[in-house]
């Protein structure tokens, strides 16, 4: 792809992960507060699933590695003088990012709600709580860590590759050769 395309595939790494930022941190004020702090303490493995787990997982995957991947999109083209290798891994990347981190936050914080209120509301243990969303509860937590894990290794494969091929190709716009004996019509 060329500079300017992972310019733009840069930037929006950057507005998604203010955008994580934005939502981790307003969670971050929320579990502060003395009620939710009560909720999070009173329902054990459930709550653990809301904080710190989404929480930490919204700021530092969503928030701080999108940002740390969009500088790599920004500065590896101008570090090593060419282009980064392919422009739809990157375009993989960033859906696979967004997608994976979207539904692992939502799967954890509404599992978590769900099992943490289900347990203060019947007086049962996590397990019993946990069984009554099987296997959806399963399901979601693999399927969107494995989203996850998907968006890191095209990111990781896209730069080995950038940085370790053999020929080099400008960053200048290349331009077509002319064929042998055309003209201009
Ligand atoms: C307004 C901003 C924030 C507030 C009010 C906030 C609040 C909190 C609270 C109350 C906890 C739970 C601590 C506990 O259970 O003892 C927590 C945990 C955590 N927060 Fe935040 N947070 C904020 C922003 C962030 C950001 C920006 C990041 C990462 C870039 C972050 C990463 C974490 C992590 C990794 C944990 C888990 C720590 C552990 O395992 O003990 N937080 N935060
Ligand atoms: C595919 C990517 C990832 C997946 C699926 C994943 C999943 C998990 C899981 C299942 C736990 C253990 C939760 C528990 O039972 O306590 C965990 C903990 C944690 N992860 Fe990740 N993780 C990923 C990447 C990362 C990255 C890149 C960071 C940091 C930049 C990170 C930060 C943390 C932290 C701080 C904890 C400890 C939270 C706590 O219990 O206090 N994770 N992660």
């Amino acid at each position: 792809m060329t500079s300017e395309v992972s310019d733009r595939l840069g930037l929006k790494f950057i507005l998604f992960g203010v955008f994580c930022l934005f939502v981790g941190t307003l969670q971050g004020f929320l579990q502060s507060t003395p009620r939710l702090r009560h909720w999070i303490h009173s329902t054990g493995q459930a709550g653990h699933l809301v904080d710190p787990l989404a929480h930490a997982h919204i700021n530092l995957i969503g928030g701080v590695v999108s940002i740390v991947m969009a500088m790599v999109y920004y500065l590896l083209p101008r570090m090593l003088g060419r282009n980064i290798w392919s422009h739809w891994l990157g375009q993989a990347n960033f859906i696979l990012m967004v997608a994976g981190v979207g539904s692992f936050y939502v799967v954890l914080l509404c599992f978590g709600i769900l099992e943490g209120n289900r347990m203060l509301d019947e007086g049962i243990v996590y397990p019993v709580a946990r069984a009554h969303y099987q296997p959806y509860h399963r399901f979601g937590f693999v399927f969107s860590a494995l989203l996850m894990g998907l968006a890191h290794w095209t990111f990781v494969l896209n730069v080995f590759v950038t940085y370790f091929r053999k020929e080099e190709t400008s960053i200048v716009p290349s331009v077509k050769p002319l064929k042998e004996g055309s003209k201009f019509q």
